[in-house]
């Protein structure tokens, strides 16, 4: 068996040998690449003391922040490469850090302290591949298991709680029985972990392919940090969208739309996108001209489309809703002000001066234009303007 090691990861491996230090790229990076995923990043652990490691990179940019939990981040080919010392952690406090952490010379300790067996397995190109807690037969498996007592682990860090469920919707994996159990009787301590954590990892979980079996044999997990979170939803295929996929995990929540998100940490675009769709899911839009552009003004264009597609999942008939908007769209018919023949300077040269009365003008010419009662062109939108600002007396 051997892993094809990226150039700058290799000269990391080589120098630290080169001056006599056991070292071998572990965990994530090994994981996928027994299964031949691209990993997303490489760790490198050594029995190096961070001072020796800095020192084999003495001539390299370095970064040093990390250096108290053994990780010296060094700058090769203008990639970033972190290389920790083997450790063994210490009590835990909080749920999530360790109080102490002890360098080791031992590769054993070190992985004996990482989270899933399929998380625990190091190599090298001198010693191949080193596990000794059973990865590759749990990877063979398709097993998520804990290394060691789960509620031990989950205990130390409760964020692997997350982790657990997430990988196992990511890999398509099933949860060994024991953790499983773990994670159950372990939950509530979800609740000490912060909250961008637990989001970036809710996140990771709903992006990947298995996530709705996860989210309905987990329901009484993700409760902890969404109390309003009710698993019913149908399987079908959602695309992979945040917005769509969030909207679609939140969908069946029985709550008020501000409590709908619980404690996850979502931006404000974010959370306007999903609150559109999830508002707009069962209102009823007709498929007419007039309709599908008050629709397009009022959301634009991607975010109907989401709507539009979002409902498509509910089981909504609306391909005659796409036809009329991508006619709109291609057509490049006015729906909004923006796209409006006369600005508010327009309305303004015509002597209205207050800004809420020219606002007033501009929406009354695009209804008009809205519901074909008016052409989109300058000259017959001011006389229309002329005989509105009469009218109202502004
Ligand atoms: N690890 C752990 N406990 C955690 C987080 C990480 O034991 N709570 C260990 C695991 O051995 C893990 C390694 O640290 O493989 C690196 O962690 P990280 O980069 O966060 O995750 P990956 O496993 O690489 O997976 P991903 O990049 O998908 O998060």
């Amino acid at each position: 068996m051997k892993i094809d090691i990226p150039k700058h990861i290799l000269c990391a491996l080589d120098m630290l040998k080169a001056n006599g230090h056991e070292s071998y790229i572990v965990g994530g990076c090994v994981r996928d690449s027994l299964i031949n995923k691209v990993p997303s990043d490489w760790d490198i652990c050594t029995c190096a003391l961070p001072e020796e490691t800095a020192s084999v990179f003495k001539n390299f940019k370095t970064i040093l922040t990390g250096i108290k939990h053994g990780t010296v981040c060094v700058i090769i080919d203008a990639f970033p490469v972190e290389i920790t010392t083997f450790r063994t952690d210490g009590k835990y406090i909080d749920n999530r850090h360790p109080e102490t952490i002890t360098f080791s010379s031992s590769l054993s300790e070190d992985l004996k302290r990482r989270d899933f067996t399929i998380n625990a397995m190091a190599y090298s190109k001198e010693h191949g591949l080193v596990d000794f807690n059973g990865g590759v037969n749990d990877l063979k498996s398709k097993i998520i298991k804990c290394v060691g007592d789960p509620e031990k682990r989950f205990g130390e860090d409760a964020l692997r709680i997350m982790r657990a469920i997430r990988f196992s919707a990511q890999l398509g994996f099933r949860i060994d029985d024991n953790t499983k159990k773990a994670i159950f009787s372990k939950k509530e301590l979800l609740s000490n972990i912060s909250a961008e954590r637990i989001t970036d990892e809710f996140f990771k979980l709903i992006m990947s392919d298995c996530y709705i079996d996860i989210l309905r044999e987990f329901e009484d997990v993700i409760k902890i940090f969404i109390p309003h979170f009710n698993s019913i939803i149908k399987d079908i295929m959602v695309k992979k969208d945040i917005r769509l996929r969030l909207a679609y995990a939140l969908s069946s929540s029985k709550c008020n739309i501000d409590d709908v998100f619980g404690t996850l940490v979502v931006s404000k675009s974010l959370k306007n996108s999903v609150n559109t769709i999830l508002l707009n899911q069962n209102t009823s839009i007709i498929n007419d001209k007039y309709n599908i552009k008050k629709q397009l003004s009022g959301l634009g264009e991607e975010l109907l489309s989401l709507v539009l597609e979002f409902k498509s999942y509910l089981g909504q008939d609306v391909s005659g809703h796409i036809d009329t908007m991508n006619k709109i769209l291609i057509n490049n018919e006015c729906y909004s002000l923006k796209q409006l023949k006369v600005s508010g300077n327009n309305i303004k040269s015509l002597g209205v001066k207050d800004n809420t009365n020219i606002g007033k003008v501009l929406d009354y010419l695009l209804k008009q234009v809205i519901s074909d009662n008016l052409p989109n062109e300058k000259e017959a939108l001011l006389n229309e303007a002329k005989a509105y600002i009469i009218n109202n007396k502004f």
